[in-house]
């Protein structure tokens, strides 16, 4: 789950919270993939699985090595936030990969990832996934999930946090932001295997689709699904803040925001849907 703030939950803390209960008996060993998730590696507590993949790969790990754990002690989330979990109830896990794509086609493989997790929600359990661009996975307007994309030489590692099971009400008043779980619209806890190897397999796919030459491709995969279109949204870009229409999505991932200064397309930065009267 999304910190919104600074850190006020103590890595220590969560640590201890369910010590006894972390188990990776649930991790899947092998896959019927191509590249993702050639290599699975399975922590019961770690830093980060980002940072861990990060370092597999500064050692030589190949691509396609999965790394998860069953809670984290620095989960990253993206502009420098942290991510927490409750331990045992979600999804945390991070693919290396080394794309052979040109550097400025290197954040589309953030949105195939959230592109994979919606089109494995929707299918395999018919969630009324949406993404917020670029990186966010909504359910009925609250986040359940969300991709942290980072880089060290030539690999790249795709993080994704997915609040599976769970009450959102345990981590949302630390959080300060509208979170859910997946669980709380299911009615039921979800075996986190079966919702991992779902999207393993989607991930593995759409990698192929990019790496076969087909960028354009993977941001059309995630467009069905792109939830800010239309809307009325402030882009927020460090000290600069973009408000206007979201009228459309590019091929290169690029969000194409209407204002009253004209077109802007806008590669980077952190969506705030606007209601009326705001
Ligand atoms: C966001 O801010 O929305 C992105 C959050 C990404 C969190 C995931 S959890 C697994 C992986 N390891 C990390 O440290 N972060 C990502």
């Amino acid at each position: 789950m999304l910190l919104r703030t600074e850190p006020i939950a103590s890595a220590a803390l969560l640590g201890t919270m369910a010590s006894s209960s972390l188990d990776t008996s649930w991790c899947p060993s092998e896959l019927a993939t191509e590249v993702v998730g050639r290599s699975i590696r399975c922590y019961p507590r770690i830093d980060s699985t980002n940072e861990q993949a990060l370092r597999l790969a500064e050692a030589g790990q190949a691509e396609g090595t999965v790394v998860v754990a069953d809670t984290q002690t620095a989960g990253r989330g993206r502009r420098g936030r942290r991510w927490l979990d409750e331990p045992g109830q979600a999804l945390l896990f991070s693919v290396l990969l080394r794309p052979t794509c040109e550097q400025s086609q290197v954040a589309i493989l953030s949105l195939g990832a959230a592109a994979a997790c919606a089109e494995s929600l929707a299918s395999e359990y018919s969630f009324p996934v949406d993404t917020k661009w670029p990186n966010d996975l909504l359910i009925a307007g609250h986040k359940v999930g969300g991709i942290l994309l980072e880089q060290r030489g030539g690999a790249v590692v795709v993080g994704v946090g997915l609040n599976v099971n769970g009450r959102p009400e345990s981590l949302q008043a630390q959080v300060g932001a509208a979170l859910t779980t997946l669980e709380k619209h299911y009615g039921a806890p979800l075996p986190r295997k079966e919702v991992l190897v779902g999207i393993l397999e989607k991930i593995d796919d759409i990698y192929q689709q990019f790496q076969g030459g087909g960028p354009a491709e993977v941001v059309g995969r995630y467009r069905r699904f792109e939830g800010v279109l239309g809307r009325s949204v402030c882009v927020h870009l460090g000290e600069e803040r973009i408000c206007g229409t979201a009228t459309a999505l590019t091929d290169s991932g690029a969000l194409v925001v209407n204002t009253l200064e004209g077109e802007r397309e806008i590669t980077a930065g952190e969506v705030e849907l606007v209601t009326d009267g705001e």
